[in-house]
């Protein structure tokens, strides 16, 4: 298997507010590890971090055994197999959802090329019915597979999902954790943020739990709900950890 991604006494403030502080994690290939933690715990933090949206005060990211300059930039970094969807995807909602994804993989291959890797990911997630949609039409469900699918036009290693199910009702759940499933089989490690807890535990190996911006526990996905620290975390919050 072997490491995908390190990260090492990673931290970021912004003004006072220590958002992420010391975090210490890292992801095996093949994995799909699940980033969780109430609101404001600093998981989307630690992505853009990652992504290269916000630069690190201090610490280091490994990816794929190279540390990475903190200078470097997001579409480097996307070069090196760096993925992430967004929380609120933005397509470029005027274009249809065919066009939506061989834009993004024209960034990197041959005109054939990137016809071939559209119509193989169009496939793989499901939208093929919907190539001529204007994505602006797209219901919910549907714009965060395309906002996954432009990520798989990137060719990455690793994709990080932030709230891919949020919004989604349980049978669009399920076919988007299926989704999930599906990406992963093909080779790809996934950082999985989520708060429907039920869908952590159906699709993550491992989980991490953030808490005010620092590592509060780490292990078996079911374990790690269970653990007293991490309820009580939760307890005021969004998520009622025992019932989802
Ligand atoms: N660009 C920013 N400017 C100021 N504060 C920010 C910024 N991004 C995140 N924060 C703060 O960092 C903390 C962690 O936020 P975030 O990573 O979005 O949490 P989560 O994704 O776990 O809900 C919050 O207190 C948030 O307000
Ligand atoms: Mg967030």
């Amino acid at each position: 298997m072997g490491r995908l991604l390190e990260v090492k006494d990673l931290s970021i403030s912004f003004g006072g507010i220590k958002a992420v502080q010391h975090l210490n994690f890292h992801i095996d290939k093949g994995e799909v590890l699940a980033l969780i933690g109430p609101n404001g715990s600093g998981k989307s933090t630690t992505v853009n971090m990652i992504s290269g949206v916000y630069i690190q005060n201090s610490g280091t990211i490994t990816f794929d055994g190279k540390e990475i300059p903190p200078t470097m930039s997001i579409a480097q970094r996307a070069k090196l197999g760096i993925g992430r969807t967004f929380q609120t995807p933005k397509p470029f909602a005027h274009l249809s959802v065919y066009d939506n994804i061989y834009t993004i993989a024209l960034q990197q291959n041959t005109k054939a090329q990137a016809a071939e890797l559209t119509d193989e990911i169009l496939n793989l997630a499901g939208l093929y019915d919907l190539k001529d949609t204007r994505s602006g039409k797209l219901s919910i469900e549907k714009r965060k597979w395309m906002d996954l699918a432009r990520c798989m036009a990137t060719k990455p290693k690793i994709i990080m999902m932030d709230e891919v199910m949020a919004g989604l009702n349980p049978s669009e759940m399920e076919a988007s954790l299926e989704l999930v499933r599906t990406i992963n089989k093909e080779g790809i490690t996934v950082l999985f943020i989520e708060h429907v807890m039920k869908a952590v535990v159906s699709v993550c190996t491992r989980a991490i739990v953030l808490n005010q911006g620092q590592l509060l526990c780490e292990g078996e996905p079911k374990a790690v709900l269970n653990d007293p620290e991490v309820i009580a975390a939760y307890l005021g919050g969004e998520v009622d950890v025992a019932r989802n």
